[in-house]
């Protein structure tokens, strides 16, 4: 999606502004656009497709100045075009403005623009923003103030989403940034400062960032940042020290992020495991709980699968996980009895955003998971709890997902201990095992040339079947996922038990089917599902970390047996790395697959 970056300082802006947008990279764009301030004109230079054509553009269209603005564009109103990408400019080039988000109310804003003899030059929503804020700068003293008051008279109309930065032709050493439900982070250097949609974009430059919240309005120059709301009160802010290495956002030797990410497994669950989790609730609170909703998106609602099926042993308390786009539009039974979890890697799903703000005004207790700090969700959030991965840049997410299953489970232990709904000791012994992922996944990872050689055999497959029960079921799903999304493989994850339900009739000759195999007590069923499939001429392939009676599986790679609700932790890393090495053999485009982006920010 949409990507921001910004600068002002004593040094030339435009490398800074390129690299900073290739740090985005990863979000999925469509075009790219920088507005430079040169003495008093702005120059804007924009290019569909890749950051390079933007970069090869402004090699022979040099812009030398010290503040300026970037883009990278994702198409929401409006084909990909040079003309539909940012920065946009008011009918006077006086403003050029970048914007992530959508304007909800563009259509009746650009009728009323045009009524005033406005001229649209894009399909886009966002023009009509620069234009907004030229109409109330003709109405004001042409100071500062006057320009600051211009974008919050204008803020003030947009209905949506909106993290907006802006320059003005009148105030060279300025630039103006608003938000309101799409994030922006402002970077704190020497004489300089930095602003990105996405701390990732500038963490090479600065590790102390102000979070900008909603619906505020900073004014900012190289030495002076000062924070507003829109009707233009000002306040302080605190500037906080991010602890991530300036080398967690590149991709440091490694070809693809997500291999690199894969890799990183062990230390993002160590770094998560290591902070305590206290619930900020009286244990009268929590017993006052009838049932807990885990509510996210793709990857982020396979974690809550198994985090449910922990939570409901340890705690005693019916716990449902939904699909955040369905539940903010069923009008969910949810009030002050329940407890919600709401689980985002980035923090910044609209759909789970969405869905949080309809939990609490249901009178719903609310709890944010997500990997970024400062992000809208846990802003929203009663409290929150962070997963310690580390940046996940690649589309594809996999150290976010087993770091989300561990704070999940840790969340189970804090709830029962409160509740006393499991002893100590086994409460104690769950714990210990959760400290032995780490160097259980090393050991998997040692053997990623076997999974690697399996993808070489495997890579031309057309459909890939992916069958489980209880538990397995979840990582059966998130298996899928992983190979539909960046191997562009078709794919179907089954409970194992539902296949003869109508799905069998898929099988024949050489279909290849993936059994998952770490529920004990299910293991002969399961076995018997695939000896079924097996029977119709499917090729069968097997990760377990049980000891299985004889067969006559094509391939079997075993993981660490572990406790039950911790093994879909270790039993999706084969996946991911098949996955990956996938989308290898096809020399497909891993980090950024095809129509994909990191983060959703609309609906
Ligand atoms: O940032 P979030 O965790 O809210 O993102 C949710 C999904 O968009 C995300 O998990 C998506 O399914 C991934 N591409 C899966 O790898």
């Amino acid at each position: 999606m949409c990507g921001i970056v910004g600068y002002v300082g004593e040094k030339k802006c435009t490398p800074i502004l390129l690299n900073g947008l290739k740090n985005l990279e990863y979000r999925g764009y469509d075009s790219a656009g920088i507005a430079v301030l040169e003495k008093n004109s702005i120059q804007i230079r924009k290019a569909k497709g890749r950051v390079k054509n933007l970069e090869e553009l402004m090699q022979k269209d040099l812009c030398e100045g010290t503040i300026g603005i970037a883009h990278t564009r994702w198409a929401t109103h409006g084909k990909p075009s040079k003309e539909n990408a940012h920065p946009h400019e008011d009918n006077s080039h006086s403003f050029a403005l970048v914007h992530n988000g959508i304007i909800e109310n563009y259509k009746q804003l650009r009728r009323f623009l045009k009524e005033q003899d406005y001229t649209f030059y894009s399909e886009t929503d966002t023009e009509v923003i620069p234009n907004l804020i030229h109409y109330y700068y003709t109405k004001q003293e042409k100071t500062k103030k006057g320009f600051l008051q211009a974008v919050a008279l204008a803020c003030k109309k947009l209905e949506g989403s909106f993290a907006i930065l802006v320059l003005c032709k009148d105030f060279p050493k300025t630039i103006i940034l608003a938000r309101r439900n799409s994030p922006l982070v402002v970077g704190k250097g020497e004489n300089e400062y930095y602003i990105a949609s996405d701390m990732p974009a500038i963490l090479e430059y600065t590790r102390d960032f102000y979070f900008l919240e909603d619906n505020e309005i900073t004014l900012l120059e190289k030495d002076s940042i000062d924070f507003f709301d829109f009707d233009l009160d000002k306040h302080k802010k605190e500037l906080v020290h991010s602890g991530l290495n300036r080398h967690a956002s590149s991709k440091n030797g490694y070809q693809d992020f997500m291999l690199k990410e894969i890799e990183e497994q062990p230390q993002a669950i160590f770094e998560t495991l290591q902070k305590e989790i206290e619930l900020p609730l009286s244990r009268k609170e929590i017993s006052s709980f009838s049932q807990i909703y885990i509510v996210a998106c793709g990857t982020a609602m396979h974690a809550g699968l198994v985090g449910k099926t922990c939570i409901e042993s340890f705690c005693k308390i019916p716990t449902f996980v939904e699909i955040a786009s369905e539940f903010r539009y069923r009008n969910p039974l949810v009030d002050s009895d329940t407890l919600c979890i709401f689980i985002s890697q980035s923090g910044e799903t609209a759909d789970t955003i969405a869905a949080l703000k309809l939990a609490k005004q249901k009178g719903a207790k609310t709890i944010a998971i997500s990997n970024v700090m400062g992000s809208s969700l846990v802003r929203e959030a009663d409290m929150y709890f962070y997963t310690y991965a580390g940046p996940e840049i690649a589309v594809a997410s996999t150290k976010a997902y087993t770091s989300q299953v561990c704070l999940l489970c840790m969340i189970a232990i804090s709830l029962a201990k409160q509740l006393k709904t499991t002893s100590k000791n086994e409460l104690e012994s769950f714990k210990k095992e959760l400290l032995q992922l780490p160097q259980e996944i090393e050991s998997i990872l040692d053997n990623k040339d076997s999974i690697q050689l399996l993808a070489k055999q495997l890579y031309l497959e057309k459909d890939m079947f992916f069958l489980g029960r209880g538990i397995d079921y979840a990582t059966c799903l998130e298996a899928s996922l992983k190979l539909k999304e960046i191997s562009y493989i078709h794919s179907e994850a089954y409970p194992a038990g539902e296949l003869k339900h109508g799905p069998i009739a898929l099988i024949e000759s050489n279909t290849a089917v993936v059994g998952i195999l770490t529920e004990e007590t299910l293991l002969d069923k399961t076995i018997s599902n695939l000896q079924e499939v097996m029977a119709r001429g499917a090729k069968i392939f097997v990760v377990t970390n049980q000891v299985l009676p004889e067969n006559n599986f094509d391939f079997i790679f075993s993981v660490p047996k572990t406790n039950r609700f911790l093994s879909p932790i270790l039993s999706i890393v084969p996946f991911q790395l098949f996955s990956y090495y996938i989308a290898k053999e096809k020399d497909l485009d891993i980090d950024k697959p095809r129509n994909l982006a990191k983060s959703v920010t609309v609906e």
